[in-house]
């Protein structure tokens, strides 16, 4: 059995518009799961702290009860409880909360430090943090307290060689948070959710001590992505809003070759760092890296390496890394399990 733990649940279904939430979604997915031929079964846990909300989240959840489990109440009140239902399954937790507030550290540390199959998504409100960390002190608390720092010094540090600007500040500020999970988890990918004219709204971390999952995110982070570009061209269709191009505007073409040329730069990097890796390891450590989580997918990845990828035209000038790189087993480029080094 695995777990899916929802910590800052919401309604299940939103009453303005229907959408569906996060604990339904996952729920759909239990059920689903438990009707196909599946070696395991997924329990979702929620927790909601507003009542009128919790009575809605009852209500949609009630079909698929088989699965799902509500709490009313702050998550960090039933953190010691959810760990006991969990015991050692393996446990994906959703953490997203409005603004920072329920992230304290000290709430969540005993998830941090559990040794099982931890996986975390944690919605980190950059926007937020920055107003904790501004000129009025008396917040600054607030900050150290989901840090869970007892002074104000660690973000400091971190603002102190930060370069000027709201957008760097907010970054900053994530990477402080960031390094303060991956002493817990040794990879985190940072996924920025946009507004429809491209402002940060926050950000979605991932945290995870698989680099398996860190590929798999990855690859699920990159179709999203594809997703919301659709979705995007297509309201800007309906609102017979043209996309202008501009001087700075790429061709499809050099904009795929671009960033093939940013990817095998990424994978150089990365191959110099280790004596031999596997595919999917190295697609992880790559993901890991800055602002390359979700960035490439695994088309792109065959085509760095010097295969033939699947529903991607390569420019014929890319020069893959073909030629400096050793294969160590007997397989296709495109496996994931090819062991790799480069040629010294
Ligand atoms: C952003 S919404 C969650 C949205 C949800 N993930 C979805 O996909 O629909 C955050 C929810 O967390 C609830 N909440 C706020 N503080 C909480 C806390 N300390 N513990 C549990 N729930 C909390 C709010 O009432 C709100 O319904």
């Amino acid at each position: 059995m695995i777990y899916y733990v929802d910590g800052f649940a919401g309604p299940g279904i939103y009453t303005k518009d229907n959408t569906v939430g996060s604990p339904v979604l996952a729920a759909k997915h239990a059920q689903e799961l438990a009707r196909t031929s599946a070696q395991y079964t997924l329990q979702c846990i929620n927790v909601e702290l507003d009542g009128c909300v919790f009575q809605n989240l009852e209500g949609s959840t009630k079909e698929y009860s088989d699965y799902v489990t509500n709490r009313h109440g702050d998550f960090g009140q039933f953190v010691t409880e959810i760990l006991g239902m969990i015991g050692d399954k393996p446990t994906l937790f959703f953490l997203d909360p409005i603004g920072l507030k329920g992230l304290e550290w000290q709430a969540l540390s005993p998830i941090f430090n559990r040794d099982a199959k931890t996986e975390l998504l944690i919605r980190f409100d950059a926007q937020t943090a920055r107003r904790l960390t501004g000129n009025d002190s008396s917040l600054h608390g607030t900050f150290n307290a989901i840090l869970g720092e007892d002074s104000s010094n660690y973000w400091m540090e971190y603002l102190a060689r930060c370069p000027q600007g709201a957008q760097a500040n907010r970054e900053c500020l994530t990477t402080a948070y960031e390094d303060k999970l991956i002493k817990h988890f040794p990879y985190v990918g940072r996924i920025p959710i946009l507004s429809s004219d491209d402002s940060l709204k926050y950000y979605l971390l991932y945290a995870t001590k698989s680099l398996k999952g860190m590929q798999v995110m990855n690859d699920v982070c990159f179709a999203t992505q594809g997703l919301r570009d659709r979705t995007i061209d297509a309201e800007r269709k309906e609102a017979s809003v043209a996309h202008q191009m501009s001087f700075f505007d790429l061709s499809p073409e050099d904009e795929i070759l671009q960033e093939l040329e940013a990817l095998k730069l990424a994978v150089l990097t990365e191959l110099e760092k280790v004596d031999s890796t596997v595919r999917d390891e190295l697609r992880g450590l790559v993901a890991t890296r800055g602002e390359s989580f979700g960035r490439f997918s695994g088309s792109q990845f065959t085509a760095v390496l010097g295969g033939r990828p699947r529903g991607l035209s390569v420019p014929k000038e890319f020069e893959n890394l073909k030629g400096q790189l050793q294969i160590h087993n007997d397989l296709t480029l495109g496996n994931d399990k090819v062991e790799i080094s480069l040629i010294r």
